[in-house]
């Protein structure tokens, strides 16, 4: 039984719960046992945006917002944050601007992703103020939304219309007071069950005092342990609120992300460098996903499927692993062993992830092949980066994913392009030594012929990327080359 207290604020009052199991999920909280039935359950994975609710925490003096999926998330993980859902909008009866434009635009038919949908508007309503909402921007910030009966045009409409009328904003200045109130308050009731340290010291020690205790980030991975695998976790140490590991630091060659940076936060920071990524950034997962997953997370959890790690095998990243015992680093292909297995010791944890920066000689590009084009998993995805001079290739470096049980770097196909003159023949010897480099499995995602013949066909795009607005293909070249 966990005896320690839950604390949150809602509607300017603090909401103090106690016994709330470690894995219970904010959307069980709010439906089963405060009874808030609008925050609506549809698939319990993250994928639909139906349990969207909007959280706001207090970083660097100002109030954050964000959209999150309360199904994949922790009920602890909110303690002593604010929370808003569905029912918290309306004031005397008359509709948020968010849900007015939703009503005005036709935006809504059986009605049943409604209030994630209008969450997600909320969030988007206080983060964006008076500017003018391009239908680029209300896309990304519906990005974990499905609806299926009313279609996206009049959803969309209300994304843009809603700032339009009498404006409504949340109190930052009273939220804030709240939150500061709320944490000089101790928390009476600790115990440790739910662990959630706030240094690094303190999470070393504690993950060496309990090597049992199941680590989480943003939880949408383990989440979904607890809602489909019906998982137990009797002691959990989230990591999320270690100040150190929130920060992204900058340095002249390189920059580290901290393991509880999270995605969206840590894409916006690989972005600043290679704005080339940004439509990469864009398709993993959908908005309120990267607003609690983090970087560190999708590297320690190793999917092969993962988008991050062929993108930083790419980019050269290393790792630090940390314990009480002391620190290492490691390249980030390094640390996979095997399906889902990686050498971090059970006292360890990941603690950075260091990303050089971009030189002039670079040509990098990621490519993401999934069926849907948002939110979903790759079947495949290539990351390539090359150093261009003088026409030769100084240096090759690709990181492929879905190919293998881990992320992997593709060895035998950046020695066929190193030293060489970067030309068509040379693109040719590359996707040739690409597809037989791997031999992936057939599954529901895809089958291992197409696997295999997909990457070679993002090679060839990246060599006609890399040679700008040139309106022709490899096998034309070579045509023309075996002409000349
Ligand atoms: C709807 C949906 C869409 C998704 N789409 C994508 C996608 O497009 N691409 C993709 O790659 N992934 C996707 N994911 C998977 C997931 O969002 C990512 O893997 C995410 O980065 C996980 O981070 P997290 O912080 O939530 O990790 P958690 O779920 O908290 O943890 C995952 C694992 O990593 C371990 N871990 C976490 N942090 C550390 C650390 N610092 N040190 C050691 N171990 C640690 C945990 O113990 C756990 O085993 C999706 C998930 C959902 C639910
Ligand atoms: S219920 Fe579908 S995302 Fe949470
Ligand atoms: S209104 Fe029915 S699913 Fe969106």
């Amino acid at each position: 039984m966990n005896t320690q207290a839950l604390r949150f604020l809602r509607r300017g009052q603090v909401v103090t719960l106690t016994g709330v199991q470690t894995q219970r999920t904010l959307l069980d909280l709010l439906r089963e046992d405060l009874h808030c039935t609008g925050t609506k359950e549809g698939c319990g994975e993250g994928d639909c945006g139906a349990c969207t609710v909007v959280i706001g925490e207090e970083i660097g003096g100002q109030l954050e917002l964000r959209a999150i999926n309360s199904c994949i998330r922790l009920a602890h993980s909110i303690d002593g944050m604010a929370l808003w859902t569905v029912e918290d909008l309306a004031e005397d009866k008359k509709l948020h601007p968010a849900q007015q434009a939703m009503v005005d635009c036709h935006g809504s038919q059986c009605g049943f992703c409604t209030p994630g949908f209008v969450m997600s508007l909320f969030a988007l309503y206080e983060k964006s103020a008076d500017q003018p909402m391009g239908r680029e921007q209300a896309q990304a910030a519906l990005s974990g939304n499905l609806c299926r009966c009313t279609g996206y045009r009049p959803i969309l409409d209300a994304a843009q219309t809603m700032q339009a009328l009498p404006a409504v904003r949340v109190d930052e200045a009273a939220v804030l007071a709240g939150l500061k109130q709320m944490a000089a308050a101790q928390n009476a009731t600790k115990d440790s069950s739910y662990l959630s340290p706030k240094t690094l010291q303190d999470l070393l020690s504690l993950r060496a005092q309990y090597p049992d205790a199941q680590l989480v980030a943003g939880c949408t991975d383990v989440g979904l342990w607890v809602t489909k695998m019906h998982m137990q976790f009797p002691r959990i140490l989230d990591l999320t609120r270690v100040k150190e590991l929130r920060r992204v630091e900058k340095y002249k060659h390189h920059i580290a992300i901290g393991a509880a940076v999270k995605l969206s936060e840590a894409f916006a920071a690989l972005l600043e460098d290679r704005p080339q990524l940004a439509s990469f950034a864009h398709r993993f997962a959908g908005l309120p996903v990267r607003n609690s997953g983090t970087l560190g997370g999708n590297v320690a959890n190793g999917s092969p499927i993962g988008d991050s790690m062929p993108l930083l095998i790419a980019l050269g990243a290393n790792v630090v692993l940390m314990g009480t015992r002391g620190s290492r680093e490691l390249k980030l292909e390094d640390l996979y062993t095997g399906y889902r297995k990686n050498v971090m010791a059970q006292d360890e944890v990941l603690a950075w992830i260091k990303v050089p920066k971009t030189v002039p000689q670079e040509f990098s590009r990621v490519y993401k092949i999934s069926k849907r084009f948002e939110d979903d998993i790759s079947a495949v995805c290539l990351a390539l980066k090359l150093h261009l001079a003088d026409g030769l290739v100084t240096h090759a470096s690709i990181g492929v994913g879905g190919v293998a049980a881990t992320p992997v770097r593709a060895v035998q196909t950046q020695a066929a392009l190193l030293g060489q003159p970067w030309n068509p023949d040379t693109v040719q010897a590359a996707i040739t030594a690409l597809r037989s480099e791997f031999t992936p499995i057939s599954d529901m995602r895809a089958s291992a012929a197409y696997r295999t013949e997909v990457l070679g066909n993002l090679l060839q795009r990246f060599w006609l990327e890399s040679q700008g607005g040139r309106n022709t293909s490899l096998e034309s070249l070579l045509l023309e080359g075996a002409a000349a």
